[in-house]
Parts: structure tokens; C-alpha cells; sequence
């Protein structure tokens, strides 16, 4: 008999005891033992609803309960959520989870400890959601060095920047529009800061680079202060705006950010849209692999947690700890190098000066910076996509631009995907 057991019955924990309820006969046959939900621990009232007959409030009632082989956690939040999954693996459970704060604050020492306890600690639905992307990353691609990911890993941005441009919207309003639509909390900092897909870019970036990246390493910018005129001058030179989460190896270490970035229109990644996600996975081997999908929601999200469920039922006990259990990765804190950026100036547009600013741009960065012209929306925001060059070198170009007569300021920068 192998029962198991849901931590928090929310839009998650529901998904998964839906799939359980449909696919129990399927799974016991395929195991050849009785597999089955058992309890539901949570401290909701859930009279009427296909879930009550299962529901215990006390933690012990799991934790105690022998009978019970794994323990799904869709309890949100981070420090309830992680003390239910350690008290869990104690008590010789297996732990499948979709928190993804629990998995970048505690990944390596639950994964250590899981190993300890002779069970197993898996979380694919803590990644995209429903895309298959960390079993794949684990094994399938594990025989590659995996130098590069790119990563559209937040829905709500994902959402917001879409429609955005799509819809000719205000930030401020795009957010309204996701927040009525249930994808943007009524705080959105995590999403729109960039702060969610920071989690799940370091759990991904430690997995394929063989050593542990802190989250709280991830440097971020969220979409606050993209505007609609930088779609409209982005799409005048062949470029979509993203939130990209992205790492690469480098010589000194591993480069990592959630930042928004213009990415080609010729690239995969360009045509994700709205809250769908996708992770871009550079391998020494395959090249480029996409990896595209429902990077939330509850059953997609469920099916995830039912992958990890069915991958113990195969494999219960482990036979290595992964690498960035006992080796952290060098994170690299200033890059110094050569890229391309998009730059947005404030200069009133007159007819006669237009040639002027060109000229102006390309006499402080070169002849090789691209003038993208005004933004037909706005008559005050003009935009060039730079020559390579390094963060520093941008800094001191953009002061050097504010000096000429025809820019009032330079207002935002974003770096080209490449
Ligand atoms: N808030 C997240 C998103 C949910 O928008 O992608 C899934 O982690």
C-alpha cells in the first residue's frame, strides 16, 4: 500500500487530490500495490467538497501515521512550508513539492537530508509549472555542460508585457487588468520585481551548473519601468521585451539576473505570450533546447507534483546526492562584458532636429549604434540599440549623451538577449 498524503488543499493541493481521485486505479494497477490519497491536512472547512472525507487537522495524524510513504507540500509562504517538509522526511516520508521559496532557501539541506533518510525530496512544480524542465535538466540532458539558460519563468509578467504592447497599456493599468484576472497578487511585488522567477532561475542554475546559487544572489529588475513606446521602438527594430531569467558560465563564474531584455523576434523565446513559459537550455551536445508550457495554473501545475509522485513510485530510493548539495557556485557580481543595450532618451521630437540626435548618438557611440527613431505614442521618447560594449562604458556613454543639446535625459536602459 503506498498512501499518500496533501499538505495545504489550496489551488495546487486540490489539483493534485483531482488527478489522484482519476488516475488511482491506473497508478495501483501500473505499481502493482494499492496507491492512494489517504489525507488531507488542512485547517479549512471543507464540508461539501470532494476532499472532506480526507481532511485531519493535526499534523501528527501525518507525520505519525506509518501507513503513509510520501507527502505532497502545497502549503505557500516559506517557513511553515519548509518546517512540514523537513518534519516529513524525519518521519522517513518522501517530500514532492511546487513551493519554490522552500525549494531556493532549503533545496540543498532537505535534498541532504532526504538522502540521509533513505527517501527522496522532488520538486519539478516548483519551475514552470506543467513544463517538464527539471527531470529533463537531471537527466535527460545531464550528459551536457549546460553553459547557458534563458528563461521566461513568470506568467503574470509574462501576461502584463504582452499586453502591454498588445493593448497599447500603462504599466499601471496592465496591472489592474492581471490583478482582476487572478495572475497578479494584490501585492505583485514578487512578480513584477522579478523576485518569483529569481527563485526559480537559482533552482534551475544549480541544478545545471553543478553548484548551489543563492537566490538572494540573483540580481533583478522587474518590468516597473517599461513602458508601451519601448515595445513600439523594440518592434521597430526586430525585438520583443521579455523578463528574461537568465545564467550563462563565464571564466570568473556564473552570470545571473531576471532583468527585462529585448530578445530578437527571430528567436524561440519571442513568440511566448501571455502567462505561457519557456525555458531556453544551452547544451554542449543538443544546442539549443526549448522547453514551453503552462508555467502555472492547478492542474498543470498538479501534473507536475503527479510526475514527481510517479517517478518514486519507480525509483524510491536515491543512489547519489546532486553536486550543489555540498559546492556553491561563484556568482559574478560586475561583468565586465561587451553587450548590446537598448537606450531610451527623453528629447522632444521636432521634424528638423531628427537627424540631429541620430547624428549626436551615433558621434558618442559610434556608428554602429542603431537609431530606432521616436515612438509614434509618445513625442517626447526616442530609442538606439547600442554597440557592444560593457555596463561601465554604457554609463559613461549615456552621461556623455545627457550633455548633448538635443537630449533632455537618457531614461531607461535594457539589455539586448543575444
Ligand atoms: N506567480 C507565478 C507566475 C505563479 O506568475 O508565474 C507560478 O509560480
Amino acid at each position: 500500500m503506498f498512501n499518500i498524503a496533501i499538505l495545504g488543499c489550496g489551488v495546487v493541493g486540490s489539483g493534485v487530490a483531482d488527478i489522484l481521485f482519476d488516475k488511482q486505479a491506473e497508478l495501483s494497477k501500473r505499481f502493482n500495490q494499492e496507491v492512494k490519497l489517504s489525507k488531507i491536512l488542512d485547517i479549512k472547512n471543507m464540508d461539501g467538497t470532494p476532499y472532506a472525507p480526507y481532511l485531519v487537522t493535526e499534523p501528527a495524524e501525518v507525520f505519525d501515521d506509518p501507513s503513509i510513504k510520501l507527502v505532497v507540500v502545497t502549503i505557500g509562504g516559506l517557513d511553515l512550508a519548509a518546517d512540514r517538509c523537513f518534519a516529513a522526511l524525519r518521519a522517513g516520508k518522501h517530500v514532492v513539492t511546487s513551493n519554490k521559496a522552500v525549494v531556493a532557501a532549503y533545496g540543498r539541506e532537505l535534498t541532504k537530508l532526504a538522502y540521509e533518510n533513505n527517501v527522496r525530496f522532488l520538486y519539478e512544480a516548483s519551475v514552470g509549472g506543467g513544463i517538464p524542465i527539471i527531470r529533463p535538466m537531471n537527466i535527460c540532458l545531464s550528459a551536457n555542460d549546460i553553459y547557458e539558460i534563458q528563461g521566461i519563468l513568470n506568467g503574470t509578467t509574462n501576461y502584463m508585457l504582452t499586453g502591454m504592447y498588445k493593448d497599447k497599456m500603462s504599466f499601471d493599468d496592465i496591472l489592474k487588468d492581471a490583478q482582476a484576472k487572478g495572475y497578479a497578487e494584490a501585492d505583485p511585488t514578487a512578480d513584477v520585481d522579478g523576485f518569483d522567477a529569481a527563485r526559480k532561475i537559482a533552482i534551475l542554475s544549480s541544478i545545471a551548473y553543478n553548484g548551489f546559487v543563492d537566490f538572494e544572489d540573483v540580481k533583478c529588475i522587474g518590468i516597473r519601468n517599461v513602458i508601451y513606446a519601448d515595445h513600439e521602438l523594440a518592434a521597430t527594430g526586430g525585438f520583443a521585451i521579455k523578463l528574461i531569467a537568465g545564467s550563462k558560465i563565464t571564466e570568473n563564474g556564473v552570470r545571473i539576473s531576471v532583468e527585462p531584455k529585448l530578445v530578437s523576434k527571430s528567436s524561440m523565446l519571442a513568440a511566448v505570450n501571455s502567462v505561457y513559459n519557456a525555458v531556453l537550455v544551452r547544451g554542449s551536445y543538443t544546442g539549443d533546447s526549448l522547453f514551453y508550457g503552462q508555467g502555472a495554473g492547478k492542474l498543470a501545475t498538479a501534473s507536475a507534483i503527479l510526475g514527481d509522485i510517479i517517478e518514486i513510485l519507480e525509483a524510491p530510493e536515491r543512489q547519489n546526492l546532486p553536486a550543489f548539495v555540498d559546492k556553491t557556485a561563484t556568482i559574478v557580481k560586475d561583468s565586465q562584458e561587451k553587450e548590446r543595450f537598448y537606450v531610451r532618451v527623453k528629447a522632444e521630437f521636432k521634424e528638423t532636429e531628427s537627424e540631429e540626435l541620430k547624428a549626436c548618438i551615433n558621434s558618442v557611440f559610434g556608428k554602429d549604434a542603431v537609431y530606432l527613431g521616436y515612438a509614434l505614442s509618445d513625442n517626447s521618447t526616442a530609442a538606439f540599440i547600442t554597440d557592444y560594449c560593457s555596463e561601465a562604458e554604457l554609463n559613461n556613454k549615456c552621461n556623455e549623451l545627457s550633455n548633448c543639446s538635443y537630449v533632455d535625459a537618457v531614461t531607461y536602459t535594457m539589455r539586448v538577449a543575444e
